[in-house]
């Protein structure tokens, strides 16, 4: 059985992805993900304010020892320029050599100032691409769509000017015309899209009265929305495609392969069940293609891809909007 698929150029074994979590920190949790299966694990991020904030200090010690008497570099310590991206960079160069599956590292930020720049670092440590999180809330109610789209488009450039390897974009979903913006980045070099990346907003701590962060893992109900995208756009958008959130089983694994998906990225479900259930992802999908008589991930790829017109996408996405919520059986919702 062939399972072997192509995503931002790389050949990969099979279509299932580690997306970034902590599970992706350490060269530990790499090499288990690696070793239970993972046909590529995607680093977890390097923020940009790391990245800012490691500029600052290096300018600060810097001028104080141009500040004091030129013999002062002789006193900083070897290690002074040490810090925790180096460490970060270490462990994707160890990843590298020792994992045996493509290491994707991941840029997260927000402003297309220098620190974009970082990602040269991260290829020259061997990324064999870099995926690019742009997230941002634009809080500002006098910022246009459109400056948020220039924005996020700017900040892939300055990326892609920075590397040779390939870059993907994992997405917010909110842009008013997603698919519009995904053809941009694209137009912008971008070598694949990540739909979606997932958002966290707050809660609110009712005994402090205060915003509370937490963070809830997925649950397969979240397919839905990346489902349709990855549907829509997989056809459309002249990129690798990467389906994101709410991958909990092989049937996920499949229904984003139907759609389209050139990969297919899970967290929640590695962090709850461990990387091993990666081989049941893995099992469950092989099984599922037996059944359907498929000798490869190929042959079934995009079947249920929207083609013809978007306007008949739209169309058909607007009756189906409403046949569920007029045939919805309210008998049914007090019997859950
Ligand atoms: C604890 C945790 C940490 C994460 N860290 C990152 C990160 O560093 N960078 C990133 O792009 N996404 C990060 N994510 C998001 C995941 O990569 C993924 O997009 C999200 O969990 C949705 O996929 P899932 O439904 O398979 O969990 C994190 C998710 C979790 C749960």
């Amino acid at each position: 059985m062939d399972l072997r698929t192509t995503y931002l150029g790389l050949e990969l074994a099979h279509p299932i992805v580690a997306s970034a979590s902590p599970l992706c920190a350490d060269l530990d949790g790499i090499m288990r993900l690696a070793d239970a299966g993972a046909a590529a694990v995607v680093l977890s991020s390097i923020f940009e304010e790391q990245i800012v904030a490691q500029e600052l200090a290096e300018a600060a010690m810097t001028e104080m020892g141009t500040d004091s008497q030129p013999e002062a570099a002789g006193y900083w310590p070897p290690d002074a320029g040490s810090n925790v991206l180096d460490g970060r960079l270490e462990i994707l160069r160890r990843a590298v050599e020792r994992a045996g599956v493509p290491i994707i590292a991941s840029l997260n930020g927000c402003s297309a100032s220098g620190w974009v720049d970082f990602a040269r670092k991260l290829e020259q440590a061997g990324a064999s691409a870099i995926e690019l999180n742009i997230y941002r809330v634009p809080a500002d109610p006098a910022e246009s769509g459109a400056s948020v789209e220039a924005a996020a488009l700017e900040i892939l450039r300055r990326v892609k000017a920075a590397v040779g390897v390939p870059v993907s974009v994992k997405m917010a979903p909110f842009f008013s015309a997603p698919g519009h913006m995904a053809a941009q980045f694209a137009e912008a070099g971008a070598d694949g899209l990540v739909l979606f990346n997932r958002f966290y907003g707050p809660d609110v701590d009712l005994a402090a009265l205060t915003a509370r962060d937490d963070l809830h893992l997925s649950n397969p109900y979240d397919i839905r929305l990346p489902l349709m995208w990855v549907g829509l756009l997989s056809r459309r958008i002249p990129t690798s495609i990467a389906a994101s959130t709410g991958v909990w089983s092989g049937a996920d694994v499949v229904k984003y392969l139907l759609a389209g998906a050139d990969a297919v990225m899970t967290t929640s479900a590695l962090l709850r069940h461990g990387p091993a259930y990666l081989g049941t992802l893995l099992g469950e999908l092989r099984g599922w293609m037996q059944r359907r008589g498929h000798e490869s991930v190929a042959a079934f790829k995009g079947q249920l891809a929207a083609g013809g017109q978007p306007d008949e996408a739209a169309q058909f996405l607007r009756a189906q909007y409403r046949t569920i919520l007029t045939t919805y059986d309210a008998q049914s919702a007090s019997r859950l």
